[in-house]
């Protein structure tokens, strides 16, 4: 193997750049050629592929979004948008490719090994959602930045004594919301793995009320419903007042955390090594806090499984 080459894909993530650093480095170390494909898939059908220096990479480490752009391409889910990207491959004597994305780059990546060219994905989203791994890239950074956001809305919570109903991102899982909530003390938390209550959820809101609880966090993933809807349904069904904060894209900038920037710098490394042993098809991951590869093809056999023991924890610690 002679030359590889690089892309970011999807939603972007704190720690992109640091999974593309560490795939630049390694590929160099190991006496390969890389290049670096701009704007994810798209960019790859339009042949945007430049060869990288070790000097391409440096000052990136520490920051956020991805220097490779990122694109979600309608073209590249077509057969013939895939076909151009081949071609590009070929063009450019690429044989291996390093995803670096959520589930959806992930899926086309599968489909290029279809068509022969060699995969391996890096996992980087805020969501934490892909199969057979316990931690993406950028999920501890955004997590830390919902944190940062639930402690300053607990301030102005307490003082006027008010319920907040906080939004936060994860697609269709409900990691970010939950960890955030046990991590920032939220009173309630809601997660689209268990089924939405409202009956249940008032009637906690009340019992708090009526042990002299002035002041309360809800903390709703935006997979279960809006925080404007909840705030609907909570003044309808039991005429309580709330305010509300959506937290949106902050949630996918800044700086990345250390330990962002240390899975990255491993899942990098060990993609270039997994190309270099001659396989396809991979994603790398970790498990018990060991750096793992596995089946590419697993990611999409079941769903990533939330740890449901926190939950239930976040339940007994905010009675
Ligand atoms: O997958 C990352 C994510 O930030 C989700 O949490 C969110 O639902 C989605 O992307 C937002 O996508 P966009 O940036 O395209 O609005």
């Amino acid at each position: 193997m002679k030359k590889i080459a690089v892309l970011t894909s999807g939603g972007d993530a704190p720690g992109m750049n640091a999974a593309v650093r560490a795939v630049v480095r390694k590929a160099i170390y190991e006496g390969l050629d890389v290049a670096g494909v701009l704007n994810g898939y798209q960019g790859l059908i339009e042949g945007k592929i430049e060869l990288l220096q070790l000097g391409s990479v440096g000052d990136i480490i520490q920051r956020g979004g991805t220097i490779l752009r990122s694109a979600r391409s309608p073209e590249f889910r077509t057969l013939e948008g895939r076909q151009k990207a081949v071609e590009q491959i070929k063009l450019h004597g690429i044989e291996g490719l390093v995803v670096i994305g959520g589930d959806g780059s992930f899926m086309g990546a599968l489909e290029l090994t279809l068509l022969g060219i060699p995969c391996v994905c890096v996992p980087a989203t805020i969501d934490n959602d892909i199969n057979g791994t316990e931690f993406t890239i950028g999920f501890d950074t955004a997590l830390n930045t919902v944190i940062e956001a639930i402690d300053k809305i607990r301030d102005t919570a307490t003082s006027h004594e008010r319920t907040f109903i906080v939004e936060v991102m994860g697609r269709n899982a409900g990691d970010l919301a939950l960890w955030a909530g046990l991590a920032g003390g939220a009173e309630t938390i809601l997660i689209p793995e268990e089924k939405f209550d409202s009956t249940d959820l008032i009637k906690r809101l009340k019992s708090g009320t009526g042990r002299g609880k002035k002041h309360s966090i809800i903390v709703v993933a935006e997979g279960v419903m809006s925080a404007n809807e909840l705030a609907d349904i909570l003044k309808k069904e039991a005429n309580i007042e709330t305010r509300v904060s959506v937290l949106g894209h902050i949630q996918r900038g800044g700086s990345p955390s250390a330990r962002d920037r240390v899975i990255a710098s491993q899942y990098g490394a060990r993609a270039v090594e997994v190309l270099m042993e001659g396989r396809s098809g991979v994603a790398v991951g970790m498990r018990d806090h060991l750096v793992i590869d596995y089946d590419l093809q697993d990611v999409f056999k079941g769903l990533h499984e939330l740890d449901m023991s926190m939950y239930t924890l976040s339940k007994e610690l905010s009675i």
